[in-house]
């Protein structure tokens, strides 16, 4: 089997370009969108894109419109050489897109994406500046490689269905796959913040997991109130000495409203500081 190395690019315009050609030889682009601090949840859209476009394109770029002032964007990893090498790992990888912030944001540039609805709860109340800048470069992604397919993870659940909602809303022509949460053998889902916790602190975090678990258990045996549910869950996760709770939702899994009844599927959505470190997880039930 060859290993194509891909190209590394920073400079959208000439991504465009060359994807440009690509596309009108025939072939279907793949995008993935990224902040890098590559791990296997990353790596599993990648394989996904993979298998169903003829080019894949990785983007790395830590955004800074999506981070709000005090928020972790200076400390952020940043880590290319590692990236591409963990890209190399997998293979088949034909495009990494690794603008400067100068590069995305040129001067002058004033431009805004904002989604209403499911942007307005859960992460919208504690980061609310978070999605528009999520969007606007999600958007900007889009056009520059005018992909047939892009791919994201459940992981960031209600990121994902803002982006959705903005396919719907804005009549953009890509697909919208959704891929599985990877998780560490403990539970604890994969993420570039995982490296802030202490190790300590990462022994209590598979706490978030463990508390979707009980609410996927309790539903399973019939529980059918909401209160009674997160009642559990927050119990189980004030036993984690460091674990600080910013929400507990179970929400419709479409429009993202908070249930008064379990009585079809729903989700299940947390977000939860582990000492300075702010995670979050989620799991579809039943
Ligand atoms: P980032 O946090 O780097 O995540 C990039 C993609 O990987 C997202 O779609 C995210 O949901 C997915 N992902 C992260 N951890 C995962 C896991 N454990 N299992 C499966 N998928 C996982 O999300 C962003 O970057 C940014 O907001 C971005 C969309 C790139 C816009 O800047």
């Amino acid at each position: 089997m060859t290993t194509i190395k891909p190209e590394v690019i920073s400079d959208p315009r000439v991504l465009s370009e060359r994807l440009a050609a690509l596309r009108r030889e025939g072939k279907t682009i793949g995008l993935v969108p990224t902040m890098g601090a590559l791990h296997e949840g990353h790596l599993s859209l990648v394989r996904q894109s993979k298998s169903l476009c003829d080019v894949t394109v990785v983007s790395i770029f830590v955004n800074p419109t999506q981070f709000a002032p005090g928020e972790d964007y200076e400390k952020y990893p940043r880590v290319l050489d590692a990236d591409l090498a963990r890209l190399d790992s997998v293979g088949g990888v034909e495009f990494v897109l690794a603008p400067a912030p100068k590069d995305m944001y040129p001067e002058g540039f004033d431009a805004h994406v904002h989604i209403g609805g499911v942007t307005r709860r859960l992460e919208g109340e504690f980061r609310p500046t978070h999605f528009d800048g999520v969007a606007v470069v999600v958007l900007k992604l889009f056009n520059i490689s005018g992909a047939d397919i892009a791919f994201f993870g459940q992981k960031d659940y209600q990121q994902a269905a803002v982006i959705q909602k903005m396919v719907r809303d804005l009549n953009l022509s890509v697909k919208i796959r959704v891929c599985p949460i990877v998780r560490e053998e403990d539970g604890l889902a994969m993420s570039s913040r995982n490296k802030y916790l202490s190790p300590g602190e990462r022994k209590e975090a598979p706490v978030l997991k463990r508390a979707l678990d009980l609410a996927r258990k309790m539903i399973a045996d019939g529980a059918t109130d909401p209160a009674q549910v997160k009642h559990e869950m927050r119990t189980l996760i004030g036993s984690a000495p460091s674990a600080a709770i910013d929400y507990i939702s179970i929400a419709d899994p479409d429009t993202l409203d908070e249930l008064d009844r379990i009585d079809g599927k729903a989700v299940v959505l947390l977000a939860v500081k582990i000492g300075a470190t702010r995670l979050i997880d989620n799991m579809i039930v039943p």
